[in-house]
């Protein structure tokens, strides 16, 4: 049953799902044509459990077509979070065996495979027969239960989730085996009332493309209260489905809190890299592996920074240093929940170095990804197109996610955020996020005149209704004679961006010009309360400047920062209980100097 808060919170560039509740983004990956995003998902009721693998493809990040459940819940335990890589050359040997050439392929009727719509992608890795032989031996050691490599199970005892499957090595899967194409969700849904205009669109269809030895794979955790193990799932069709592994666990350490498998190709070391959670013991663990079947463990890391109770999502990458040539860090992510300073939910980075075996930070400091509490479980694409490094988030925190008023749908993502490092003032490496491609959707800027503000007064302008916006500008606020005390009424201005209704509701965004700190209140709004759905937040801009810039998204419930060009990022859920139809800019105690201002309504990408 929906009620008007499903409506009403539900945004129009953000992720959400049809139905259901979303967590975790899983096996982001760019696959030469489509980029994936899977996630968390309980299709059957708004709370978490169940958890199956929720899929949806987009060509811009933005505008998503709903697919099948990817990976069911099964006896075996739920899907929790992982990833996929391209294995291109099906070094997994989980692919089967097909002829070399288009011709044979023509011949043979395989073109009409799913599988022959992998597109090919040029970053994927290669590695040769030879040498998965030679090193396999070793690799083998954290595998007792997987078969040796040259015993591989063929294509004729793969298994989809315990149910028979047609075995010839050149057909695509039996028709009964898998779930049916564009029909979303299976019977999942009974319990949730989906109305006519809001069913999913068809799959878009795949142009043929060349055939590839291999295709997406999905690592991706298995869990009972007892256990929690890596299970690899091989797809035959592009990443619609994906096909269980028959002699799984790849990985099984024994323990009930291991999981969050995150693989990507390392290059400098040629192999393939998981970074794993050893999630009570606050420990990530990496594992080096060059056929994904058999996995070696190279070191841990942690605990270090925020302890928590668990470590979670871990994501290892090279990031440029924005203001250096050639210059690059790893950078190591960490979720932690709960246990964020804001409370709850959070994630943390490390900065340093890593040679293929061993994560070293640089130096003991630990950064935090958000200065509110909404961003969690991020994980970053593989495969994306230049090198780019992007990012989906969980738009939720664990402490309130199963309670925030909309109740048939529950859960969304961050935009996507393309992320470096830049020095700040002081010399320290610093995250730099930016939503990526947001610019596409804007539509037509909406006239905001604004230069000089005088104390104590303001500007205003009337925002679209239920529209998604972007709304950016650069404050420079006077300075004022030192003599005056701290404060209110002190030396320097407060300078306030808000977004509010008649009705008495109000969201702000300030920035204090004395300490140079931005603030965030959530709090004079009336659509949720509840005791760890905390109003405030704060965070240090740069250290003597009465200078700042905001770019701000607003989008139904979702609500996010980006300050001093992506070096400090807040990400809030928000909850009016009427729709904000003003934003206001307004001076206090000292004037303000306000520069490229821009608002744009941003175009509905989302089809619910
Ligand atoms: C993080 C998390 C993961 C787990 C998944 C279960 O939000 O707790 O550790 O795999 O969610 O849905």
């Amino acid at each position: 049953i929906k009620t008007q808060s499903d409506y009403f919170y539900r945004p129009s560039i953000h992720f959400s799902p049809v139905a259901g509740f979303m967590n975790d983004p899983n096996g982001l990956i760019f696959d030469g044509q489509y980029f994936h995003l899977y996630y968390q998902y309980d299709p059957t009721a708004p709370y978490a459990g169940r958890v199956h693998w929720g899929h949806a493809i987009s060509t811009d990040l933005y505008s998503w077509q709903d697919q099948p459940i990817a990976i069911d819940q099964t006896a075996a335990g739920e899907a929790y979070s992982g990833c996929v890589v391209m294995d291109r050359e099906n070094v997994s040997g989980l692919f089967p065996q097909r002829p070399s050439t288009a011709a044979a392929a023509v011949r043979s009727g395989e073109t009409s495979l799913p599988s022959a719509d992998v597109p090919a992608v040029s970053s994927a890795p290669s590695a040769t027969q030879a040498a998965v032989d030679a090193l396999s031996p070793m690799l083998r050691l954290d595998a007792p239960d997987a078969p040796p490599k040259d015993q591989a199970p063929g294509p004729t005892s793969m298994q989809s989730t315990g149910q028979p499957v047609n075995r010839s090595p050149l057909a695509p899967p039996s028709p009964d085996s898998l779930p049916v194409l564009g029909e979303p969700n299976s019977s999942a849904l009974e319990k949730v009332d989906i109305q006519a205009s809001e069913s999913v669109p068809p799959a878009p269809v795949k142009p043929a493309a060349p055939p590839i030895p291999g295709g997406l794979v999905a690592i991706y955790t298995r869990a009972t209260p007892q256990k929690q193990t890596q299970y690899i799932a091989w797809s035959p069709d592009g990443g619609q489905h994906f096909m269980d592994y028959a002699h799984n666990p790849i990985l099984d350490i024994g323990r009930n809190s291991f999981r969050d498998p995150k693989v990507f190709w390392h290059e400098q070391s040629q192999k393939w890299v998981m970074v794993v959670v050893k999630a009570r013991e606050h420990k990530v663990a990496f594992y080096g592996s060059i056929d994904l079947m058999h996995w070696m463990h190279l070191s841990d890391f942690g605990p270090a920074g925020l302890f928590g109770v668990d470590y979670e999502c871990p994501n290892l990458i090279e990031l440029k240093v924005e203001d250096r040539t050639n210059g690059t860090r790893w950078v190591l992510f960490v979720s932690v929940n709960p246990g964020g300073p804001q409370g709850g939910s959070i994630t943390q980075y490390f900065v340093g170095d890593f040679d293929g075996e061993r994560f070293q930070p640089e130096d003991t400091v630990i950064g935090l990804t958000d200065f509110a509490k909404d961003s969690y479980a991020m994980q970053v694409y593989n495969d994306m197109p230049n090198g780019a490094a992007t990012y989906f988030a969980w738009f939720g925190n664990w402490q309130y996610c199963e309670e925030v008023p909309n109740r048939s749908w529950r859960g969304l993502m961050t935009v996507p955020r393309d992320i470096s490092l830049r020095h700040d003032e002081a010399g320290w490496l610093r995250l730099v996020q930016r939503p990526r491609g947001l610019e596409a959707l804007r539509g037509p800027e909406i006239p905001f005149p604004v230069g000089r503000i005088a104390a104590q007064s303001g500007a205003q302008v009337a925002i679209p209704p239920a529209t998604a916006i972007e709304f950016s500008l650069t404050v420079t606020v006077d300075e004022r004679p030192n003599a005056q005390p701290d404060g209110v009424q002190g030396r320097a201005g407060r300078f306030i961006v808000a977004f509010s209704n008649s009705q008495g509701e109000t969201l702000t965004i300030g920035f204090d010009a004395f300490s140079s700190q931005l603030w965030l209140d959530r709090g004079d709004l009336n659509g949720f309360s509840q005791p760890f759905f905390t109003e405030r937040f704060s965070t240090p801009l740069t250290a003597d400047n009465r200078r700042f810039s905001l770019r701000i998204v607003l989008d139904a419930c979702a609500l996010e920062i980006f300050a001093n060009d992506g070096m400090s990022v807040g990400t809030a859920l928000v909850f009016p209980a009427n729709p904000l139809d003003t934003l206001s800019l307004q001076a206090t105690n000292a004037g303000a100097t306000v520069q490229n201002v821009k608002l744009y309504p941003l175009r509905k990408t989302m089809n619910r």
